[in-house]
């Protein structure tokens, strides 16, 4: 049982969180990909393994490192990459945590050879990833499964839809209307929303605190379990 006094309240609990961005090959030298540098995962994976937890840290094209000996990194490129690795381990876990900014759409052809300079105008054709977070939740048993949302317009409302959609216990909404907030930032501006559409706005706060406030969340869950 987990235990709110102990130094290690997450100790035999198996946590599975992505990170980083996905990089959606176009031909051999090119790719599509974003901005996310991947801390906001790593800082809750070193977190976690502080609080005693085991972690599996599916991590996308990153230059951070794991701090800490209880985690076990998986390097993936692709979206699809990354689904397979976490339907290999997900049915092992308690926990999993969504932090990776994944592709939406790839494309739909990958070209074997590098694509050369020719005409004015050039467009390639897209089609979507597989959603990670939701077929994670289509499948989950007793996980506690914590996403993400990242929005820009009726941010509450979408993200009770993802937590709809995607059938999560917890999502963890971006405010990027703060300046000190989101990608290649060192700080965060969230707001929790639970299954019961509970809305807890918290403080601007650096992204280590972030994670630390995430895993008070986790740790609660299994002290009332
Ligand atoms: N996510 C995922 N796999 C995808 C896309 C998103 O696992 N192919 C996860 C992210 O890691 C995050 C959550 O889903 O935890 C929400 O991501 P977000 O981009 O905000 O939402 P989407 O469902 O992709 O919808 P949209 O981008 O249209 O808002
Ligand atoms: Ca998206």
């Amino acid at each position: 049982e987990a235990d709110l006094e102990s130094k290690l309240p997450l100790k035999g609990k198996k946590i599975l969180i992505t990170a980083g961005p996905t990089y959606e090959a176009i031909d051999p030298v090119r790719f599509i990909g974003n901005h996310s540098s991947g801390k906001m995962g790593f800082d809750l994976a070193n977190e976690a393994a502080n609080l005693g937890a085991q972690v599996i840290l599916v991590a996308g094209p990153t230059h951070y490192k794991a701090k800490n000996g209880l985690v076990e990194v998986i390097n993936v490129v692709s979206a699809q990459d990354m689904y397979d690795a976490c339907h290999e381990y997900f049915n092992d876990v308690d926990v999993a945590i969504a932090a990776a900014a994944v592709a939406d759409y790839r494309p739909k052809v990958v070209a074997l050879q590098k694509i050369k300079k020719a005409a004015d105008e050039f467009s390639i054709e897209l089609e979507k990833t597989k959603d990670i977070l939701a077929s994670l939740g289509a499948i989950k048993k007793n996980q506690f499964l914590i996403g993400f949302a990242l929005e820009t317009e009726n941010e509450i409302e979408n993200a009770k839809l993802k937590i709809q959609k995607k059938n999560l216990d917890l999502i963890v909404l971006n405010s990027l209307q703060d300046e000190g907030a989101g990608f290649k930032k060192e700080t965060n501006k969230v707001t929790f929303i639970d299954q019961d559409f509970k809305i807890e706005p918290m403080e601007l706060k650096s992204k280590e605190s972030v994670a630390v406030d995430i895993l008070n969340k986790v740790v609660l869950y299994f002290a009332k379990s």
